[in-house]
């Protein structure tokens, strides 16, 4: 069974409430994934391994610790977009590898368009970035890919997540660690999460019909 995390915290709920707000513009919704993305950060993070790590302070010599192992960024076009400067904030080291996928609107299934991962060397954590799980079909594709690379520890952020979605990623990759900020009841006839926020990629990118 995946193991579930939507993250509590009152700085959470308050952000996420003004991206959920349609009266939020573009300019803002950005600001506001980024607040919310590093939010969420630290709580995918926190078990993130450490070695020891010599230095000297200006007033002496201790031993610190620097992160282990090679960690990568996997954002899914276009959203995850939107969450990749915050978690390169705190993981400046990671690499950066897109994956560029479309629910087709016929039929709600993933279409993958472009995909930059390497065919060896795979990282050892890999956070799937994206900032929508509806029905949970994009994060699947994403990590059947990683799965292919051969990537020990897969995490997905996310900020909204649909129940259903959750529970598919759930039944299917029983070893995937999935941080959310807020996991919503259902989805509509055309596969929107409800509530929701809507098209988080046309609010990112303000490409919103007129
Ligand atoms: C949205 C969203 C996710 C996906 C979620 O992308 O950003 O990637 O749909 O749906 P799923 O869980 O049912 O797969 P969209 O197709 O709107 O592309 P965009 O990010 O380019 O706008």
């Amino acid at each position: 069974m995946a193991q579930v995390t939507e993250v509590i915290h009152p700085l959470l709920k308050h952000h996420v409430t003004i991206l959920r707000d349609c009266r939020t513009p573009p300019w803002e919704f950005r600001q506001q994934v980024r607040r919310i993305a590093a939010l969420l950060a630290s709580a995918a993070t926190a078990d993130l391994q450490v070695v020891s790590k010599p230095i000297q302070t200006p007033l002496a010599p201790m031993v610190g610790v620097a992160l282990a192992g090679r960690i990568a960024l996997v954002p899914i076009l276009r959203a995850g977009l939107g969450l990749v400067e915050p978690l390169q904030d705190m993981l400046p080291h990671a690499a950066v590898w897109h994956l560029g996928m479309y629910r087709d609107e016929e039929t709600a299934t993933p279409v993958e368009y472009y995909c930059k991962l390497p065919p060896d060397h795979p990282a050892d954590v890999a956070f799937i970035l994206d900032p929508m799980l509806a029905t949970g079909g994009s994060i699947a594709m994403a990590a059947e890919a990683l799965a292919r690379w051969g990537c020990p520890d897969v995490r997905v952020l996310s900020i909204i997540a649909a129940q259903p979605g959750i529970d598919r990623l759930c039944h299917e990759f029983p070893s995937l660690k999935i941080f959310v900020a807020a996991i919503d009841p259902e989805l509509n006839d055309a596969k929107f999460i409800v509530p929701g926020l809507g098209d988080a990629g046309d609010r990112i990118f303000n490409t919103l019909p007129e």
